[in-house]
């Protein structure tokens, strides 16, 4: 368990805000997302969920996706935001596009209604992650 610091305090407000709309009428799960740009930008996302079940997008990969088309490529900080006792993990599809998108030793945060805080690093939750670094004509230099 971490503590909510005021530099994490942003990142909760936005993340809890986003839950908020939700729309999850099959699970009546709602999570909110909020991740933060280079610049301290923060962007948010909350799972969307389809009456064919599959269709449904998770707060991680909707909050990844507002950061890229507002033109960001990479983030240092990631908030899960679920209103209830347990503090909730991102899902495995949601690893591998934050594998894309954060660097290995990059804290992901998850939080509650509480005020409780779990973490880990990228590299914890998806270890030796295939990302654009494997593929042939990759640009992307290798930060670490
Ligand atoms: N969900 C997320 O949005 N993020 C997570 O980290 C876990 C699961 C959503 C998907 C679905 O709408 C609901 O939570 C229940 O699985």
């Amino acid at each position: 368990m971490t503590a909510l610091t005021p530099e994490l305090e942003p990142l909760y407000q936005a993340a809890k805000a986003a839950a908020d709309q939700a729309y999850a009428p099959y699970s009546q799960f709602p999570v909110g997302v909020a991740v933060r740009a280079q610049d301290g930008r923060i962007y948010t996302g909350c799972n969307v969920e389809n009456a064919s079940y599959g269709a449904t997008v998770c707060a991680e990969r909707n909050a990844i996706a507002a950061g890229v088309v507002a033109g960001k490529r990479q983030f240092d900080a990631l908030m899960v935001y679920t209103p209830q006792d347990k503090l909730t993990p991102p899902c495995g599809l949601c690893r591998q596009v934050i594998a894309e998108f954060f660097l290995p030793n990059t804290n992901i945060y998850s939080s509650n209604h509480l005020q409780q805080l779990q973490s880990w690093t990228v590299q914890q939750l998806l270890p030796d992650a295939f990302t654009p670094l494997y593929l042939a004509n990759s640009t992307k230099v290798p930060t670490e």
